[in-house]
């Protein structure tokens, strides 16, 4: 193994080589994105004993969002189309995330994410909640008929992606807001940026942010899902790489070169995602707050799903959607909403949102199917 001041010294020179009169910048190489892994031509590789329209079907529910991009699913399959959709108690975040609450909601978004896909190659997913506890493992069943073909573009689930930087700063108009709204009726809550609960959503995300940076747990289990190298990238397919984190240029080629899970407690890592942070929530055209009516795994599974369906149309209008969920993960976050409604509120997800200059293209890495299937 070489050390990182001979890995340095070779990189320099090597980079000093192949840059010539160019920057810096593309000696440094870049990190593993979802295209680079994807088989030659195509999008995915189809599971022999699933056949072309079950892989597909089961690729697209995969792209949906989840907590640091642990895709916390499983789905037992059998050749009658009937499968049962669970959580993946290996991917659990514990630390930040110990009543599974946002482990339903990406389940909720996956499972849209499949009724949508199978919609479109002409079968009807018949979904039903069978979870009774948030930490069930068996969470929904899910039968396919032949049905018509539905007319959804695909590419809507291809193109979404969390999106962090090149936010307007206009409000959300309020044509974009209904649709949004549309799919989460009495749900979603729109707060245009520079309006006082605007102000304090702001103050009590960065706030919150600050406060699980200093968590020590929740910055170990962050450290679990990061992926430095790009060969762990590779080889897991999961987690937050640097392209994900839109850590690009000389800093990316550092992190995936020379920082590794140890640093992600150093003082000077906390700092500086708390610097970014603040400059993040300074950015945007407001913020979304999404509730549910109760707290149930069907609620929780249901509100995923009307959350990913409102994604998908907000991606179609150039519009970004940044989840900020320490607020709801950090007791001093969630007091604080409480304080501030006299109503009962159950706040499911906490969204920065705005128009972006242009969509960028999804860049975060996905398990292939035959790694999350069971028979
Ligand atoms: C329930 C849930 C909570 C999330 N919380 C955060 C968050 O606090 N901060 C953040 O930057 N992204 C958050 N995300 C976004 C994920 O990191 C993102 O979905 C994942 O990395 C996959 O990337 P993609 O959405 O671009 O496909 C959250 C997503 C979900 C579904």
């Amino acid at each position: 193994m070489m050390n990182r001041r001979g890995f340095l010294k070779t990189s320099l020179a090597a980079g000093a080589l192949i840059a010539g009169s160019s920057s810096l910048l593309n000696a440094c190489g870049s990190g593993v994105k979802r295209t680079d892994l994807q088989p030659e031509g195509r999008e995915f590789e189809t599971v022999p004993s699933l056949g072309e329209e079950a892989s597909a079907i089961l690729y697209y529910a995969s792209l949906a969002p989840s907590g640091h991009n642990a895709q916390p699913w499983v789905v037992k399959v059998s050749p009658q189309r009937e499968w049962v959709v669970g959580g993946d108690t290996k991917r659990r975040l514990p630390a930040v995330d110990p009543q599974n609450r946002e482990l339903l909601l990406s389940v909720g978004a996956f499972v849209e994410n499949l009724v949508i896909a199978a919609s479109a190659m002409g079968y009807e997913a018949e979904i039903e909640v069978i979870g009774r506890n948030s930490a069930d493992e068996d969470l929904v069943k899910v039968t396919l008929k032949k049905g018509k073909p539905g007319n959804y573009p695909l590419k809507r689930l291809l193109s979404r992606r969390t999106v962090k930087q090149g936010f307007r700063p206009e409000e959300i108009r309020s044509e974009d807001v209904k649709a949004l709204s549309d799919f989460l009726k009495g749900q979603l809550f729109y707060y245009p940026r520079g309006s006082d609960h605007a102000k304090c959503i702001q103050e009590a995300a960065l706030e919150t942010f600050r406060i699980q940076t200093y968590r020590d747990e929740a910055q170990q289990e962050l450290a679990d899902w990061i992926r430095f190298s790009n060969e762990d990238a590779r080889k897991y397919r999961d987690g937050l790489t640097t392209e994900s984190m839109d850590i690009k240029g000389v800093a990316g080629w550092y992190v995936r070169n020379f920082m590794g899970r140890e640093d992600v407690t150093r003082d000077s890592f906390r700092k500086q995602g708390i610097d970014l942070a603040a400059k993040q929530v300074e950015q945007g055209g407001g913020w979304f707050i999404v509730t549910s009516q109760g707290a149930s795994v069907s609620d929780l599974i249901e509100t995923g799903r009307k959350f990913e369906r409102m994604a998908l149309m907000a991606r179609e209008k150039n519009i970004g959607i940044h989840p900020m969920t320490q607020c709801l993960e950090e007791k001093e976050g969630l007091e604080k909403i409480a304080s501030s409604h006299s109503a009962p509120v159950i706040p499911q997800f906490v969204l920065r949102v705005g128009y972006v200059h242009e969509y960028p293209n999804p860049v975060s890495l996905r398990r292939p199917v035959s790694w999350f299937i069971k028979a």
